[in-house]
């Protein structure tokens, strides 16, 4: 009796600690190291820069040696893509999945702790979208070869025009071109416990329809219900946007899919709403947003996962908007001031 008595207080406490470690786990934010700049700081600075600012998680676009290296023995946890120009060969050769971990994983993973591996970049809906799937196969098959420390996840990247609908959010579904794609990935990804990463972006959705779109919606900037759904109330669009996507899985029969969010970010220069104020603005409160664990009105009080985009300005990009996406100037300096701390 003593003893039930006991192991049931033990396991009880074991599960509040597993719990509370998952939330702190979570409460996680990373950032998008994009490389398309010529004036960029050596992979070692920035990864000293990504410690000093508290930063423990990025995301890489393609296998770049000199960064894996410097991410060597730092805790950062690194999502690593595929060039959207290798998905055919990684869907259609075998061979070239199990070349592909065995350079640019196998080597590393050792030391470097890789939260997933990510087939392609925006490429749904496109040529290659028929690719996405079988790349993302054959990369699972060509992980659980190669004798890992640990188990890596794949999944892929989307940006939320694979929605044909997303408005409002519980009427989000994937778009006939998209859908018979979307729909065996998300099955995939349900077998497999891994998260939908996704590009959520605001600041396009209101660029694009100024008029139906408040910007201080756009930039959590009102704490007034702006849009109700149905029981569902939306105080920023960042929430209604990511809801669209857990619609549109769950119309697919994969609603516990998870979405992580690949992107987000609000650009510091290149027209009327891209100024340093807003990017500032937008910045700092999707980090609290995320970091305040409250979840969207769809899943609430689920942890959103989520990497800002982008680390630095990048000049090699098309001039504009594009070039200013960046928290820090090349020089490492601020663009503007940014709290990645948990609250
Ligand atoms: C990073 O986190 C540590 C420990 O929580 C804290 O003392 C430090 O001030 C943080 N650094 C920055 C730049 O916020």
């Amino acid at each position: 009796m003593r003893s039930e008595v006991f192991y049931r207080i033990m396991a009880t406490f074991y599960l509040l600690m597993v719990h509370s470690n998952s939330l702190t786990e979570a409460k996680v934010i990373g950032v998008n190291y994009g490389l398309l700049g010529d004036n960029l700081p050596p992979p070692i600075h920035t990864i000293s820069l990504l410690k000093s600012k508290n930063i423990t998680r990025v995301r890489l676009f393609n296998p770049t040696e000199d960064v894996l290296q410097a991410l060597h023995n730092t805790r950062i946890e690194l999502v690593l893509g595929t060039l959207n120009q290798d998905l055919q060969p990684l869907a259609t050769d075998i061979s070239f999945a199990f070349r592909w971990v065995q350079s640019n994983v196998v080597p590393h993973a050792n030391a470097v702790r890789f939260r997933y591996i990510t087939a392609g970049n925006e490429v749904i809906p496109s040529a290659m979208q028929n690719y996405v799937l079988p790349a993302m196969q054959n990369l699972k098959s060509a992980l659980q070869v190669s004798q890992l420390p640990y188990p890596i996840p794949v999944t892929t990247v989307v940006a939320t025009s694979v929605l044909g609908t997303s408005f409002p959010p519980s009427s989000g579904e994937f778009s006939a071109e998209a859908s018979h794609i979307m729909t065996p990935i998300a099955a995939f990804l349900l077998q497999n416990h891994t998260p939908l990463l996704v590009n959520v972006y605001p600041y396009f959705a209101y660029i694009n329809d100024r008029k139906d779109i408040s910007l201080a919606y756009a930039l959590f900037n009102t704490n007034e219900v702006v849009v109700r759904d149905g029981e569902l109330e939306y105080r920023n669009l960042f929430d209604a946007m990511a809801d669209a996507v857990y619609a549109a899985l769950e119309k697919v029969g994969c609603g516990s899919v998870e979405v992580v969010v690949a992107e987000s970010g609000w650009p510091s220069k290149g027209n009327d709403v891209a100024n340093v104020g807003n990017a500032e603005m937008y910045n700092n409160k999707f980090i609290r947003h995320v970091l305040g664990g409250y979840g969207t009105p769809r899943r609430p009080g689920k942890s959103i996962e989520a990497y800002v985009f982008a680390l630095f300005n990048e000049d090699l990009k098309p001039a504009g908007t594009e070039q200013n996406f960046g928290l820090f100037y090349p020089d490492m300096s601020d663009v503007y001031p940014v709290n990645f701390n948990a609250i």
